[in-house]
Order: C-alpha cells, then structure tokens, then sequence
C-alpha cells in the first residue's frame, strides 16, 4: 500500500505478532520452565485496550494481519473484547490467534462473534503420555478437542503446529496424516534454540525423562543441541518414505495459489487427494530473513524487530503517557534498526512464551 513502511533493506512490514500474555495454562518444555515465567509486577504487561490503542496507531502504516500469540493468548481474560476491537481498526484484514487450544472448546463462539479469523494450534504428538511429557501440564484430548473446535466453528484455515525435536522420536508421519482427512495444514517447525541457561530458561530435553519409551535411547541431555533440529529436507523425506510405505502417496508440492492463506514463512506440500496439507517451516536450515515482513510486541510492550536478536524498543511508557507520536517514532526506530539476517543463534534472553514465537 501506498503508506507501508519498509525497514532498512526494502522489507514492506505488513505483519504484527502480538505476545499477549506470557502466561501459559501448559509448560511445554521447548517454551518455559516448570515452574512457569517469573511473575510480573501488576501494570508491567499492556492491557488489552493497550494493545489495541498499539495497533490502531500502526496499522495506517500498513499492518493489516495481526497474530496474537503468548504465552496461551486464551488465557487472558481480555482477549475476547481485544479481538473484537481490533476487528473494528480500520486496515486491518486478518486476525488470527496461535494457542494450544486447550481453551477454544470453551470459547470458540465467543471468538467468532468478536471476528477472530482463523487459528494455528499446536500438536507435537498424538502419543498423550509423550504428549503430557512435552507439555507438562496438557492432556492430548485438550488440544485435540481443540482441533476439532476450530472446524466446527469455521476458523479455516486450520493450521497445526508441530515443533521436531529429534531425541523426542515423535511420529512425524501420524501427524501428517491429520491432513489426509480433514482440512488441517499440519507444519513441522525446526526446532529453534529460544532461551538459555544463561537466564535459566529451559530447552526442550532438559525436563523430559528421555529414558523412558517415549523418549528411547536413555541420552544424559542438558543443553539444546544442533543435532536435535531435524532439517526439513529430512524430515520430509522421512515422511514421504514412511507414508508410501502406508499407501498414502508420497508428498507433492501444492501450487502456489492452492497454499492455505496466511503470512509466515511455511512450505506446503500434499498426500495426493488429501483435503489438508503439510507444511515446512525451516527456521534454521533455511531462514527467511530476506522475505520478513513481520514485528513483534512481546507482552510488556516492547517492540522486537527479530526473534533472534535481543535488541527491543519498549513503547509502554509512551503509551501510558498517551504520547501517540511518541509510540510512533519508537516504532519507526524499530523497523529501522531490524536486523537484515539473524547470526549463528546462541540463545537468547527470553523464553519464547515470552516473545511469542
Ligand atoms: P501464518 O502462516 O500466517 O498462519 O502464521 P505463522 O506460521 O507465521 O504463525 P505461527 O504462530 O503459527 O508460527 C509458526 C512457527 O513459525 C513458530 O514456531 C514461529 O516461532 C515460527 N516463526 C514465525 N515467525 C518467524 C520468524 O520471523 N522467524 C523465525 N525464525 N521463525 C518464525
Ligand atoms: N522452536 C520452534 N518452535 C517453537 N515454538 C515454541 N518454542 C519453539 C522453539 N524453541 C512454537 C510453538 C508454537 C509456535 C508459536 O512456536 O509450538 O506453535
Ligand atoms: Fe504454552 Fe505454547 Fe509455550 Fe506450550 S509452546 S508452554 S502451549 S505457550
């Protein structure tokens, strides 16, 4: 559009991530400690009307998809009322949530009324003792109960999400399969080394018994590793023999107009004839960077221009002030200052639930 900032190298941001809690209902073990993030003082998060007031200062400058994440994005109170607001910000065209879907059962309805669009639910297995073992507090039939709330009540696409980690030995090729029935885009993520020991964060195998069946292979693992992402060329290769081997077909690029709308940065491929597809996002094997066209706003609002690198602008105190032109130089200070490539990824500050993936 006409009025669309671009950063420093020609990128259009057109994409805002929102962190809207970093609280979450489960502890997956990829994403924050046991014992969950560290409590905030009261009035160190942005309210919902905040974020809202955030959003309707930027999207003139050409933000018109907003994702809300977290954290669970459903385990705040306000989110409801915040979809509907957001939904009223003119520009803005899609709105889209990504949860654990523990939640959507129960507020589904309430979502789709308020204009919600379409969610991204994350699955790493369908096994729900590993599935219990990943999330430390979910039950598998929450976010299955999840999946099927989000067809029933027309969130399309939906998208699940599947995080691989390889000495977790999930069964990539039953998740695909999800797709084959039903119209559910299921994308398998490199796992990404967000956090570290360095502030105690925790990284997917720290917390997991790896000794156990569903784990084999009894590992003494303390650290993320580069061994444990499994790139996507692999991964789908993996999946391509296995399914043959089920009579399913191997997998087939899906053209470029047949891909499920959305924003990010996913490859899709399909089992011949299925009604859904299956996606590669190659976070680490192959970045992005030079197609980015996102923001994000963490949770006690500050503006991260790259996942990877810690650098963040706050605009909570400009908004409280009620300082729009502030907030907006603050902004434009970001999209400037993004990063054209993250480095080599040593970890970083936050945990992801606080950054919002
Ligand atoms: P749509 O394609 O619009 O449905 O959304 P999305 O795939 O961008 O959103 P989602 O929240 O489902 O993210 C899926 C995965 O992509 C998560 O693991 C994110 O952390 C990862 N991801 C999203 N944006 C970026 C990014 O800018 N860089 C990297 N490395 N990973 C990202
Ligand atoms: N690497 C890759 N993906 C991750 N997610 C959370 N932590 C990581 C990680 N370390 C995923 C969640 C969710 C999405 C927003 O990010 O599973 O689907
Ligand atoms: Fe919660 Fe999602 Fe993090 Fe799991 S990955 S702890 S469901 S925010």
């Amino acid at each position: 559009t006409a009025h669309e900032l671009h950063d420093g190298f020609g990128r259009g941001i057109t994409y805002l991530r929102i962190a809207v809690t970093d609280k979450c209902n489960f502890r997956c073990v990829y994403c924050m400690p046991e014992e969950g993030v560290p409590p905030r003082a009261h009035g160190e998060l942005l309210s919902a009307e905040e974020i809202a007031r955030f959003v309707r200062l930027v999207a003139p400058g050409g933000i018109s998809r907003v994702r809300l994440t977290g954290g669970e994005p459903l385990v705040s109170h306000r989110i409801v009322p915040l979809v509907r607001e957001l939904r009223s910000i003119p520009g803005i065209e899609d709105i889209s949530l990504t949860t654990n879907g523990a939640l959507l059962p129960r507020l589904a309805p309430e979502l789709k009324d308020a204009g919600l669009d379409r969610v991204n639910i994350s699955l790493d297995t369908l096994d729900p003792e590993q599935f219990s073992a990943i999330t430390r507090l979910g039950r598998l039939e929450q976010t299955l109960g999840g999946i099927d709330a989000a067809l029933r009540w027309g969130f399309e696409p939906v998208k699940v999400n599947c995080v691989v980690v390889r000495r977790l030995h999930q069964d990539v090729c039953g998740l695909a399969r999800l797709s084959v029935g039903r119209p559910v885009h299921v994308r398998f993520i490199e796992y990404m080394p967000i956090g570290d020991e360095r502030t105690g964060s925790t990284r997917a195998h720290d917390a997991l018994d790896t000794s156990g069946p569903h784990c084999p292979g009894g590992i003494d693992v303390n650290a993320w590793d580069v061994s444990d992402t499994v790139p996507s060329l692999e991964l789908r290769e993996r999946i391509s023999k296995e399914a043959l081997g089920l009579g399913l077909g191997a997998l087939e690029p899906v053209d470029e107009g047949a891909t499920p709308s959305g924003a990010g940065p996913a490859r899709y491929w399909r089992f011949p004839g299925a009604a859904g597809t299956v996606g590669f996002i190659t976070a680490m094997s192959n970045h992005f960077c030079s197609c980015c066209n996102r923001m994000r706003l963490t949770a006690d609002g500050a503006i991260r221009p790259c996942l990877f690198s810690d650098a963040e602008y706050s605009v909570r105190d400009a908004l409280r002030a009620g300082d729009d032109e502030r907030v907006l130089a603050v902004y434009r200070d970001a999209i400037a200052h993004k990063p054209q490539e993250h480095e080599v990824i040593a970890g970083t500050e936050r945990f992801m639930s606080q950054i919002g993936g």
